[in-house]
């Protein structure tokens, strides 16, 4: 039997980073967010507008993250962190639930060799309770293979919530304060971010999310305290590395004040 011939938009093959032949745009030194966290939102949507199953959205998805982690290295982007499948995925049907299971531990197969060559460090947060110990290995392997990259460091938030985060922060801290190890008045913010899945994950300077929708729906709620909010109305399939630079150049007109304040009587 001849095989099925591989048409789907997943089928990028191994490319170098610039295989488009797009450019980002020359920025100034220094003013590209050092961390961008993207809700890759809006797959469903976009299989269903043309008559094809949410799982056929999912799929169609592996391109655009491909695509964007190569445009994050052309610009300069240092951490970015993607949301894969959050602590409240697990209300979705049964079906969807696994093939999205299945789904992020072939994805990472099938890409790490290209990640890799790219020189992107792949590191998994989340947390293990209901997440399949095949994904849990297929994630582990990649942080071992790519340890020693740095280009770009990307995050796969699978199994990931914000709030569960902080408990589960909480609770290490607990602990270690009824076992007499911590005192209460040692626990500060920086304790706290020492406690958190990726501890030494920076803050969230651009926090990007496609598909039009304007929710945190749960990402990265600690690290993205200051972070800019851009919502996008492209669904993710059709997301592309010129869309993460349209995002950088939304972020790039922001003012990020911090909480201070200049007085500027000229400006109005
Ligand atoms: C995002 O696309 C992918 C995951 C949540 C895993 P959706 O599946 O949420 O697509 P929409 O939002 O229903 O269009
Ligand atoms: C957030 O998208 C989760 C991921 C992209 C993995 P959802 O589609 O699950 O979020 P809601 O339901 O719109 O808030
Ligand atoms: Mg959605």
């Amino acid at each position: 039997m001849t095989p099925k011939p591989y048409t789907h938009r997943d089928a990028v093959p191994y490319r170098p980073l610039d295989w488009t032949g797009v450019y980002p745009p020359a920025y100034d030194r220094g003013t590209v967010p050092n961390h961008v966290a993207i809700v890759m939102d809006g797959n469903g949507r976009w299989a269903n507008r043309r008559g094809l199953t949410r799982i056929e959205g999912h799929k169609a998805g592996e391109a655009a993250l491909l695509d964007v982690v190569a445009g994050g290295i052309q610009a300069g982007v240092k951490h970015l962190s993607v949301y894969a499948f959050s602590t409240e995925n697990w209300s979705r049907s049964p079906d969807e639930v696994r093939f999205l299971m299945g789904y992020n531990r072939d994805v990472l197969h099938r890409r790490r060799d290209q990640l890799n060559e790219w020189g992107v460090r792949i590191r998994w947060a989340g947390r293990k309770p209901r997440l399949w110990s095949s994904v849990i290995k297929e994630l582990q392997y990649a942080e071992q293979l790519t340890a020693g990259n740095d280009a770009l460091t990307l995050t796969m938030c699978v199994n990931y919530g914000g709030r569960i985060e902080i408990v589960d922060a909480m609770r290490s801290i607990a602990d270690d304060v009824a076992a007499g190890r911590l005192k209460p008045s040692a626990v500060s913010e920086k304790l706290i971010q020492r406690r958190l899945y990726r501890p030494d994950m920076p803050d969230v300077d651009l926090f990007l999310r496609s598909s039009g929708e304007q929710r945190t729906s749960n990402f990265l709620l600690w690290e993205s305290a200051y972070a800019e909010f851009v919502f996008l109305d492209t669904l993710w399939p059709d997301f592309t590395r010129a869309d993460l630079w349209r995002g950088i150049d939304v972020y790039l007109g922001r003012e990020r004040r911090f909480g201070g304040a200049v007085d500027e009587p000229a400006r109005g």
